[in-house]
């Protein structure tokens, strides 16, 4: 009996761990992080500050108001305010974005592997979309897009590929809310073609059933990261 119950419980721990995908609540008001580079020990999230040394300052960010520069092959940039720019935002489980874009820029696509995105347009006219998980057998991804114009909204769900393309011959802005204090970013083709050592040119070649010398010119383009941590 008591053996069955440990096993119960055992499974019910592993489901509630699998389960919770986002980022674990707050056990206190707040829990500021502290640099911890050279704390040499290393938790899931930061370690708190003492809390009676904290200040507004903890919580706070200037300057988005200024566009990140976009003079780069992508003609955007993507400055983030996560927990290393608001140390308040340690386990608090939100964080921020202003995304610039230069006529006909593109936020390539991407994944946040721990959070959801709300995206709100303020400038421009942007084509954005995302992509379904694998569906099934002889099924495709499904795409979901839309047009949006200043004052819209689109919603990115976690861990699905998305984009933003500005498709007007004018700047654009756009600002996000994602659902992680360290939502994180995988740019598909940088993970996938720029990566350090470079994966097998026999894996991409057949991944992506091309000629050899495409995954090569690929695997030898400059993948710059369009992501700017003030
Ligand atoms: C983004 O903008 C910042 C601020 O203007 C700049 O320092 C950074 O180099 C830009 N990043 C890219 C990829 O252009």
């Amino acid at each position: 009996m008591a053996f069955r119950f440990h096993i119960a419980a055992a499974i019910l721990a592993l489901v509630f761990t699998i389960v919770h995908a986002s980022d674990p609540s707050p056990l206190q008001d707040f829990c500021v992080a502290v640099p911890d580079a050279n704390a040499g020990v290393f938790v899931n999230g930061k370690i708190c500050k003492d809390p009676k040394l904290v200040e507004a300052e903890d919580f706070f960010f200037p300057g988005l108001n200024e566009p990140g520069s976009t003079s780069n092959p992508l003609g955007s940039n993507v400055t983030t305010v996560n927990v290393n720019q608001i140390p308040g935002l340690n386990t608090l489980g939100v964080s921020l974005a202003r995304i610039d874009f230069a006529p006909y820029g593109l936020n390539p696509p991407h994944t946040h592997p721990r959070a959801t995105e709300i995206l709100v347009v303020l400038e421009g006219t942007l084509l954005v979309g995302f992509v379904t998980s694998n569906p099934g057998m002889n099924m495709k991804n499904k795409l979901f897009t839309k047009v949006l114009n200043p004052g819209d909204v689109f919603l990115f769900p976690e861990g699905l590929i998305h984009f933003q393309f500005n498709k007007g011959h004018s700047n654009a802005v756009a600002f996000a809310g994602l659902s992680s204090q360290n939502p994180g970013v995988i740019t598909i083709a940088n993970a996938v073609f720029g990566s350090k050592p470079p994966i097998s040119r026999d894996v991409l070649t057949k991944a992506f059933q091309v000629d050899k010398n495409v995954v090569k010119y690929l695997q030898s383009q400059f993948w710059r990261d369009n992501h700017y941590y003030p």
